[in-house]
């Protein structure tokens, strides 16, 4: 019998691969818009942050962060084209995160796409923001990358999933309570360090001992593939602050005992993240890694992850820095759904919370 030949994809065409899109981003707590090439070639990616609104309270302020959208969405999509040098006439079609996020802020982004495609007549795309985190690795390799385990660890999210393409995704596990980037943020509060709190935690950590205060690693032995880092943070607290009801006098929490607290905290939450990586990948029998999120901008965390994967023989793909923390550009993941014809019709709404069981047509609407 003759063997089957496969046939290679016809090529891109140049016309087509230099339409645009336009994507906004306003899950949480910044704003973002970009200008990205159908070949993905990023022409613009302007991000409003908002940290120094939320910086007093240590964590995001839903309704503050929602009103700073409301200021800020216009002037940024404004921005973005202009940095691509391009106008409303020049784009395709309008992309936009609608899940998982807070529910104001994902509102008003949702809210200007849908006026811009309105008065456009553009197509209209909904993006999911932890398909988009790992669409980032996708952007940064240049080339396929899938099937592969994929982690999304950031402030909202510490989630693992077999990717077996861009937007089809097999959930794997998640934490039982706070994301790891919470865990940074809270920690970071107890220890009197800025928000965010992990670049901060990171900066902290370079000074201290990781071996100084022995921390636990729930579940890491067990074969789950679950996180856990609330019962981490409570650590922490008792030894800057003392266990309540306790005699023995607290340490003074002088800077080196911040910064050893610091480096022992990043130190259990990176074994965890890393050992679930390996344990996922043994599962699933995958070769390939995809690491996206805020956490992942984390130095050592890609040290441990590029050193975990280099012994298993695993091909490791993060997301590049400036594309770990929220950004507008990852959501070129629009493109795949767009090539799919998975428009949006204008009675799209947002999806606040996290859907467990992602199914490609449960990620969006069907075409209308
Ligand atoms: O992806 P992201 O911008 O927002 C969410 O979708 O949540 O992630 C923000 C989170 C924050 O919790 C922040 O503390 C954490 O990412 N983060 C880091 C680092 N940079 C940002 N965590 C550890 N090390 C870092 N260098
Ligand atoms: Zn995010």
């Amino acid at each position: 019998m003759a063997t089957p030949t496969k046939t290679p994809p016809p090529p891109v065409s140049p016309v087509l691969d230099s339409q645009l899109l336009l994507a906004i981003e306003s899950s949480c707590d910044e704003t973002a818009a970009a200008v990205i090439r159908r070949d993905l070639t990023v022409l613009s990616n302007v991000v409003a942050s908002q940290d120094e609104l939320h910086e007093r309270f240590g964590g995001v302020v839903p309704e503050i962060a929602s009103r700073a959208h409301v200021r800020c969405i216009l002037p940024v999509i404004d921005e973005a084209l202009r940095k691509a040098n391009a106008t409303l006439n020049d784009l395709s079609a309008i992309a936009v995160v609608t899940q998982p996020g807070l529910v104001g802020s994902l509102l008003v982004g949702l809210t200007a796409a849908k006026t811009l495609a309105l008065a456009t007549g553009l197509p209209l795309i909904a993006v999911n923001h932890i398909e988009a985190h790992l669409y980032a690795c996708r952007m940064m390799a240049g080339r396929d990358i899938f099937p592969a385990v994929g982690l999304v660890v950031s402030g909202g999210h510490t989630n693992l999933y077999d990717c077996h393409g861009p937007t089809d995704f097999e959930w794997l596990g998640a934490t039982i309570d706070d994301a790891a980037g919470e865990a940074f943020d809270k920690v970071a509060h107890i220890l009197g360090l800025p928000y965010p709190g992990g670049p901060a935690i990171e900066q902290t950590a370079r000074a201290g001992n990781p071996k100084a205060f022995k921390f636990p690693r729930v579940f890491l032995k067990e074969d789950r593939l679950e996180f856990s880092f609330s019962g981490l943070k409570t650590a922490v607290l008792y030894k800057a602050t003392g266990v309540p009801g306790a005699r023995e006098p607290v340490p003074e929490l002088t800077p080196s005992r911040i910064a050893d607290l610091a480096a022992s905290f990043q130190d259990a939450v990176l074994d965890v993240l890393v050992g679930k990586c390996r344990q996922a990948l043994c599962r699933k029998g995958r070769t390939r890694l995809l690491v996206g999120g805020g956490v992942a901008a984390n130095s050592r965390f890609r040290e441990r992850l590029e050193a975990m994967c280099r012994s298993n023989k695993t091909e490791l793909f993060i997301a590049p820095r400036e594309m770990c923390t929220d950004n507008a550009a990852m959501a070129a993941i629009a493109w795949e759904h767009f090539e799919q014809g998975h428009i949006a019709s204008l009675d799209l709404d947002v999806t606040p919370g996290l859907v467990r069981q992602p199914k490609p047509s449960s990620f969006l609407p069907t075409k209308s």
